[in-house]
Formats: structure tokens, sequence, C-alpha cells
């Protein structure tokens, strides 16, 4: 398709009250211009210009790679458009615009707008909505024959025009040619005093060129965010959406409410999603694995057949039958091998952890790699920080570190070497030896007899 796309991002956004600019507002971790300009790309549109203004640099780190125009003033939506096609003189065919505030429209929408007004062969085709609470959008005219004649915005509506409940979705496509010709007929006489892009549809009528209107088939798809309600809103459909499609293709979700997981997470067939289970960024989850309760991962990659209960992970990689948890937290740099075991109160950073071996409980691993089959005893930790520095530990396959070691790192423990129980390892052990550092324990017999009758002297 040889559609081009202007995205609309350059209002502060005043009803979110924030520092943000509107438009880098999350939804389940994705910024709402990244998922309008994701929905465009993903439509086939190969030209896309965005119009960035208010904190325009925070806007233009969010989409590396994406050609930015720069709205000094923000003199409304029809201004920013007219600053946008500067950048795309001499374009002929589709123009979709969009609003940097309405995340959800999906590429099969967009592209069946373009479809809309090709075979119309209209000079725009917009975008339209019924909804159940019209207030704030813009109203959409039609005549006695039901063509759109134009459209007026929440604030300059007439009484009578208060109760039509098909609003404006913000989201077009004109023909470029014919709005380059007419968009310089805008001005800002309205309650506003901004150049209002609305009043193109009353122009391009009286200009003698076709306008149709493509209602939307969800409602869902058009929610334009203004506020922090509308943008929880947004998020729960994005939620449900992303929910019910992994659901159709396979995986179980407990309580769909009650997990949330990012556009670009993968999941494998018969994956378990229990509740509280929030999956963000890239991660990926292969299959058979049952992440949560409680579980919040994040850039991580799941093998088949693991199982993760209440952990925290982030730029993790877990192996096939693994498990982690319950209260774990694999940070970045963690691996597990195959069938390793990362157990309760448990926190692992920068760090293998081979296949099969177990570090079950209550344990500190940073900075080291363990080798197969070895077994970290209870309360164990690597001392990988020197105060200045970081440093390395290697526990060898096979080994089996007591309850309690201080692997004070730089340090190595030998394969089927063994550490005794609260030792404070500084030095290495040769590979099969038993490490041992310790004091000597004595008894002193009969003290608790002598302690009593001390106590019954006084
Ligand atoms: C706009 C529409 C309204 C529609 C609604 C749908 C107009 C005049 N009104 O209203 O009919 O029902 O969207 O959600 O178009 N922007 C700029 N530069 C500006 C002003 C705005 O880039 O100078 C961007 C904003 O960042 C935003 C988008 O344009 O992403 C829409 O602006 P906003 O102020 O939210 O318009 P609405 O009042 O919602
Ligand atoms: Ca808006």
């Amino acid at each position: 398709m040889s559609a081009a796309a202007l995205v609309l991002a350059a209002g502060e956004g005043t009803r979110m009250k924030s520092h943000l600019p509107k438009v880098a507002h999350r939804i389940l971790g994705v910024s709402m211009v990244e998922l309008v300009v994701d929905a465009v790309r993903s439509a086939g549109v190969n030209r896309v210009v965005v119009v960035v203004g208010h904190r325009a640099e925070v806007v233009r780190g969010l989409l590396p790679g994406e050609t930015c125009v720069l709205q000094e003033q923000q003199l409304g939506t029809g201004h920013a458009v007219m600053t946008g096609i500067r950048a795309l003189e001499g374009l002929t065919g589709s123009l979709l615009v969009l609003s940097g505030d309405t995340p959800l429209l999906t590429p099969d929408t967009l592209r069946r707008l373009i479809s809309a007004r090709e075979e119309a062969g209209a000079a725009v085709a917009l975008l339209t909505a019924h909804v159940r609470e019209p207030g704030g959008y813009g109203r959409i005219l039609r005549d006695a024959v039901g063509a759109v004649t134009g459209i007026v915005e929440d604030r300059d509506l007439a009484p009578e025009q208060r109760d039509i409940d098909e609003v404006n979705t913000g989201t077009y496509c004109f023909d470029a040619a014919a709005l380059a010709a007419h968009i310089h007929k805008l001005t800002p006489e309205n309650a506003q005093r901004e150049y209002y892009l609305t009043d193109m549809i009353a122009h391009l009528r009286a200009g003698g060129l076709g306008v149709v209107a493509m209602p939307t088939e969800d409602p869902g798809e058009t929610i334009g965010v203004n506020t922090r309600v509308q943008l929880a809103e947004a998020s729960k459909v994005l939620q449900r959406r992303i929910n019910r499609r992994h659901m159709l293709d396979g995986v179980t979700i407990t309580d769909p409410d009650l997990a949330w997981v990012a556009p670009g997470v993968t999941l494998g067939r018969d994956v378990v999603l229990e509740p509280m289970t929030f999956l963000y960024g890239s991660t990926s989850v292969g299959d058979r694995a049952v992440i949560g309760p409680n579980s919040r991962l994040t850039n991580t990659e799941v093998g088949a057949g693991a199982v993760i209960d209440s952990a925290v992970c982030v730029s993790a990689r877990v192996g096939e039958e693994a498990t982690v948890g319950p209260m774990a937290y694999l940070r970045p740099g963690a691996v597990l091998g195959r069938g390793a075991k990362v157990g309760t109160y448990v926190e692992v950073k920068k760090s293998t952890v081979g296949e099969g071996s177990k570090v079950p409980h209550l344990s500190y691993i940073g900075d080291a790699t363990i080798g197969a089959r070895a077994n970290v005893g209870a309360g164990s930790i690597t001392c990988n920080f020197d105060g200045t520095r970081k440093h390395p530990t290697f526990i060898g396959e096979g080994a089996f570190i007591g309850s309690d070691t201080m692997l004070v790192a730089p340090v190595r423990v030998g394969e089927d070497a063994v550490t005794g129980a609260g030792s404070v390892i500084t030095r290495d052990v040769p590979d099969g030896a038993l490490g041992l550092e310790r004091s000597e324990q004595r008894a002193i017999e009969g003290y608790t007899e002598r302690k009593k009758h001390a106590a019954d002297d006084d």
C-alpha cells in the first residue's frame, strides 16, 4: 500500500495534569504514540511523519528512527496538519491523519479506512463511532439523506446537537492533494481560538469534494485519551483484547482481569497465567510454562515447562523445566539452565545457574557462574562487592555449598568440591576437596547447672 500517515503528537494534554506530554503516557508499558505508530506501520503504511511540539525531545526519544516535525506553537489539530504536511510536499494518494492519543486503533481498521476513501474516490474518509457517552468528542453532522456535512466540537455544540451520539474519532484518510489544496482555509474562529482540523470536512464539501464516514465496528478501538480516567479505560480495553487473543491461541488465563500482558509478549501453547501476573516488554514464554500467581516479568525469556511463582524477573533467562520462587528476584543477566531451581527468598544477578543446579533458599548470587548439578545451601551468599569493585565467583559442576557459606569473590570452588556450613571461603577450593573455615567448637561441661546455682546464691 502506498499510503502515508501523519500522527499528531504535539499537544501538552493539559487534562492529564502531568509533567509528561500526554502521548508519552504508557499503556501496558508502551507509550500511546508508539502504539499509534506501530498500528500505522502494521497497516502497511511506509511513510510516517510525527508532529511533535510540547516537550518534543521526550516524544522524539520514544520514536527512534521516525521522522518528526516540530510544531513550535500548538495552535490546534488543523495547524498541526499544516505543519506536518510540509514534510510530505508533493504527496499524492492516501494520507492517514491520526492522533497520538488514540492508541487502540487496529491495523485492520486503518486499512479499511484507506480502502473506504479510495473506493469512494472521496477527498476524505473519516472514522466515526457511535458511543453511549459522546461528551468531549466532536459530533458528526449529517443531512437529511445521511451525508456527512461537518463536525462540531463539543465546546461549540448548539443545544439541539448535544444528543448526537456519532462522534469523530480524530482518525481520517485524506486525499493528500485535496488536503494540501484546501488546508489554508482553516481559521481559528471557535470557542478555543484554534485551527480545527475538523473544519476541513465542511471546507472540502463546500469545494464540491466527496466526504465519506466509516463508523467503527468496535467503539473500544477509538477511545481518545484526554484524562487519566480514559487512560485506565484504554488500558483495560487493550488488556482484554490481548488476553482474548492469547486465550484463543491456547493459553489458559485463570482470571483475565488480573493478568496484564504487553503487546510485544509472546506465549506458547498451554501456558498458564495465574492471577496477578504482569508480562512486559519483549518477554517470551515457552509451551506449558506456568507463571504466577503474583509475578512480574520484564524482557524475560522463559523456557518450555518452567514454573515461576511469586517472582520478579527482569532481563533474565529461565531454562526449560526450571523453577523460580516463591519469592525470588531474577535481575538482569540471570540465566538459569534447564531444570535449575531458584527457590524462596533468592536473588540472582548477572549469574548463570547451571543445568539441574539448585539454589533453594535465602541466597544472593551475583556475578557468579555455577556449573551443572551443583547445590547451594540455604543462606549462602556470593560476597561479590568489595565496596569498590565487583568480582566473580565460580562454582564447579556437582559442587555442594554448605548452608550459610560466604563466598568472598574472586573465588573458585572446584568441581565436586564441598564447603562446610558456615564457612567464609576466601581462597579457591580445589576440585573434589572440602573447604572448611570454622573455629573449633568447645563444650563447657556443667555450664547450665553452675549458672542455676549462681542464681540461687543471689
Ligand atoms: C479531537 C477532535 C475531536 C475528536 C477527538 C477524538 C479537533 C479539533 N477535535 O479533539 O473532534 O472527537 O479529537 O479523540 O481536531 N495536537 C497537536 N497539535 C495541536 C493540538 C493537538 O499535535 O496544536 C495533537 C494532540 O497531541 C493530540 C491530537 O492532536 O494527540 C488531538 O488533540 P486533542 O487536543 O486531544 O483534541 P480533542 O480535544 O481530543
Ligand atoms: Ca484527544
